[in-house]
């Protein structure tokens, strides 16, 4: 049987139009008036103070929280609940501890009830892909942090996702693990061929990683619903270099607009 690449399926679109979420009980929305249409196949960062609202924005394209207010849309279709379209990685690797690597990969797959030698190749390709087929037969506590965030990876590039939601997945890596890992998720996105939502507190992570960056501000600390501040172009072509001027001065611009969200209501 010829295996083919990680992923079959094209990569989805994401429109979120005027986006809102009160929590029951809560004064003030979490967040509000979210617009922002994300195109195929693209890359792109969420960034902003703690509370302003990143992760309940994704956690509304995964579809694990209900929008009060407005509308989230994947490939045209309004979201209503989790699915395999949509993979969902957070900083906490979320493996099952009592499973090998291969097993947990296989899991989605298996859940998908796909024929056996379908669940065994997809299996392997989502293995290969982030560089684990040596130690497939391992268990999550054999591996480092970077090895179990890959587990994590390829347990949802099994599922051959359209969207890759990221929520801190590399947040609680070792700076040398995390560059490592930001370099193989840039080769993952152009090999699978996947749309990607990353939050991360790191605008330099940001700028290496993405197309464009969401920059979020306000939250109930400032009186206010967390919100989209501005969305930030990165022009930055080919291979980046995170000590190049371009690449600073894209950083220095999302920098000053994330802390001006906080000087506004200081
Ligand atoms: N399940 C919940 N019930 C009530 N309020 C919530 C819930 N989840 C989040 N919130 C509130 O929504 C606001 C936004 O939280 P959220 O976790 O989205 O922020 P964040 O930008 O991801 O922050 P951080 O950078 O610290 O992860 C906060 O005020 C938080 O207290
Ligand atoms: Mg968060």
């Amino acid at each position: 049987m010829k295996i083919g690449p990680v992923r079959e399926n094209r990569p989805a679109g994401i429109v979120l139009r005027d986006l809102g979420k009160h929590f029951p009980g809560a004064p003030l929305p979490a967040v509000a008036g979210v617009t922002i249409d994300i195109r195929e196949g693209e890359f792109v960062c969420v960034v902003g103070a703690s509370g302003c609202g990143k992760s309940t924005v994704l956690r509304m394209v995964a579809g694990f929280e209900s929008a009060t207010a407005g509308d989230v849309l994947v490939d045209g279709e309004p979201v209503t609940g989790p699915g395999p379209d949509r993979g969902v990685v957070f900083q906490d690797y979320g493996l099952f501890p009592w499973l090998t690597v291969r097993e947990n990969v296989a899991y989605g797959p298996r859940q998908a009830r796909l024929p056996r030698s379908f669940v065994a190749a997809r299996t392997a390709e989502a293995v290969e892909a982030v560089g684990l087929t040596r130690v497939a037969g391992s268990f999550p506590h054999q591996l480092s942090g970077g090895m179990q965030q890959r587990v994590a990876i390829a347990r949802v590039l099994a599922n051959k996702p359209a969207v890759l939601l990221m929520d801190e997945p590399f947040g609680a890596l070792d700076a040398l693990t995390r560059s490592d890992m930001q370099h193989e998720l840039r080769r993952i996105h152009r090999d699978a061929g996947v749309t990607v939502v990353f939050v991360t507190h790191s605008i330099e992570e940001a700028v290496y990683l993405a197309d464009r960056v969401v920059v979020m501000a306000g939250g109930s600390a400032h009186g206010n619903a967390g919100h989209v501040r501005e969305i930030v172009d990165v022009d930055l072509e080919g291979d980046r270099d995170p000590t190049s001027p371009e690449f600073n001065a894209i950083e220095r611009r999302i920098d000053a607009l994330v802390h001006a969200g906080n000087a506004a209501v200081a």
